[in-house]
């Protein structure tokens, strides 16, 4: 079956003991999985439902893109080794927070905190944490906000509340942070020094665009009489 060709180097790394409890766990892990997924999809239409209420009501759409994407279960082993956990699926749910991931690139800043609060408003979403990398930029610049939200999945016979890692960002940060992922993965860089300033000057000047562009932006609604009716 196809989804075990992708599975053969995770297998090949463990030892004995830590296959028995792999097979032990499988069909625990593949559960997880599932819901890890359902979770995924759960977050995605929220962030659509609302891009659509904001294309009716405000006749525009915040959200530009939005990309999802699930933990390999090789990258899951490699974190629960690094963080010295046992492989199961319960230090999962408790230990990692990014095995669902979704990204939120959005048109102006002010869509990023809006579209946050309206998904933490709702009913049914819990906010674990929030790290704003806008308000406090990491060192090197990178800027996005990024909340933990646990959301409910409804089985057939119980509910699992899972969570998921939300980065929401515009469409500039979200060029930079692919650029700056590129360069930080590449070997042999020479000049290091000179690359992160580089990279650190590039931060600011599109923190500072992403401002411009908001003005520009509300300059326009002004003068067509749209105001700020969020
Ligand atoms: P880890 O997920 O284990 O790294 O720890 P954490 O949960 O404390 O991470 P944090 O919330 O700071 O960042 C999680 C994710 O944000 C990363 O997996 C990246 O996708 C993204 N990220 C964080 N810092 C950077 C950065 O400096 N550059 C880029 N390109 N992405 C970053
Ligand atoms: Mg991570």
């Amino acid at each position: 079956m196809k989804e075990y060709g992708s599975s053969i180097t995770f297998w090949d790394k463990m030892n004995t003991e830590e296959r028995e409890m792999f097979i032990d766990n499988t069909n625990e892990f593949r559960n997880l999985m599932m819901l890890y997924t359902c979770a995924l999809k759960e977050i995605t239409t929220k962030f659509e439902v609302l891009d659509e209420e904001f294309s009716v009501r405000f006749n525009r759409n915040p959200v530009e893109e939005i990309k999802s994407r699930l933990k390999s279960p090789n990258s899951i082993f490699d974190k629960l080794k690094r963080k010295g956990l046992p492989i199961t699926v319960q230090a999962v749910r408790d230990n990692l927070f990014d095995v669902a991931g979704v990204r939120i690139i959005c048109s102006f800043p002010e869509d990023i905190y809006n579209l946050a609060d309206m998904l933490t408003r709702q009913d049914d979403i819990k906010l674990i944490r929030t790290k704003d990398y806008i308000a406090n930029p990491k060192e090197n610049g990178y800027r996005s906000l990024h909340l933990i939200v646990q959301v409910p999945i409804f089985l057939s016979d119980r509910t699992e509340y899972m969570n998921v890692e939300v980065q929401l960002r515009t469409i500039a940060m979200d060029f930079w942070a692919s650029i700056e992922h590129k360069v930080r993965y590449k070997k042999d860089i020479k000049n290091t020094e000179i690359v992160s300033s580089g990279l650190k000057e590039c931060a600011d000047i599109i923190s500072n665009l992403d401002i411009y562009m908001q003005n520009i932006h509300h300059y326009i609604d002004e003068e067509n009489g749209e105001g700020n009716k969020d």
